[in-house]
């Protein structure tokens, strides 16, 4: 099994820090590849060719963006398309981030097309699926996740879905008005989603919060097979420790 670890940079990031951050992490895997993770990173759209570029071709660390638009081509202002993210190097297209479905309009259905428009590009979609607390404290968290995941993954055949990466962030978990979420309150998510797609899909991940002193608990939940950090990866030695933690993890 390999343990997906990777983080977006959201809106953060000059050219010159993204090209830092990944010149340090190109440097450090050049001695050392962490057994059993497969690494990888999504800036923001103006850094993707910077960060192809400072990684090389044949990196074993994965490049995607955050984000990407079903069409191939056309009147889509402010769009960028997977062809055009596949183009300046990208392997992952993320959808469905709790932050783009509150402030951008992302939809169950607009999650379905970006996943099917990946996948026809032959790049890894990362899909995002999580809960309000609202949800949470009525008790709903499973049947919301599934639905969504369910919304976003449908007519797809086994070799495609076998492609897709899910991660599981809670959106009362998220960010820096987020809180961690505790291992107890992501057995019960993390075991309706193993039913649904352990084996079936290349990763389920976690995401919320994910910290240093959290991560090794988090990857031993049942059915976790990564995490996708946001704050705590943003440094490059926040990152590479965290490849630590997953290295020993897949190991033990
Ligand atoms: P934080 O790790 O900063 O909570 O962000 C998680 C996230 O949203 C990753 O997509």
């Amino acid at each position: 099994m390999t343990l997906w670890v990777g983080t977006s940079w959201k809106m953060t990031k000059t050219l010159a820090e993204a090209r830092t951050w990944a010149t340090g992490l190109r440097d450090h895997l050049d001695g050392w590849a962490p057994e059993g993770v497969q690494p990888f990173v999504i800036p923001s759209f103006t850094a993707t060719t910077t960060v192809r570029e400072v990684l090389g071709e044949d990196s074993p660390v994965l490049l995607g963006v955050q984000n990407a638009h079903w069409e191939d081509a056309g009147a889509w202002t402010g769009e960028v398309s997977v062809a055009q993210a596949a183009d300046a190097g990208a392997q992952i297209v993320e959808s469905g981030h709790s932050e783009r479905r509150e402030h951008f309009g992302e939809t169950v259905e607009t999650t379905r097309l970006k996943v099917a428009a990946a996948l026809r590009h032959g790049l890894t979609p990362l899909l995002c699926i999580g809960e309000s607390l609202e949800v949470k404290d009525a008790g709903g968290s499973a049947d919301f996740i599934l639905e969504q995941a369910a919304g976003a993954l449908e007519g797809l055949d086994v070799e495609q879905l076998a492609q897709v990466v899910i991660a599981y962030e809670p959106i009362w978990a998220i960010g820096e008005h987020g809180r961690p979420a505790t291992v107890a309150e992501l057995v019960e998510p993390f075991a309706a989603l193993g039913e649904a797609y352990t084996e079936r899909v290349a990763g389920l991940l976690y995401g919320g919060s994910v910290n240093l002193d959290n991560a090794a608990d988090l990857l031993g939940i049942d059915h976790v097979t990564g995490l996708f950090v946001g704050r705590t990866a943003w440094e490059l030695p926040g990152y590479l420790e965290l490849l630590r933690i997953a290295e020993a993890h897949a190991a033990a």
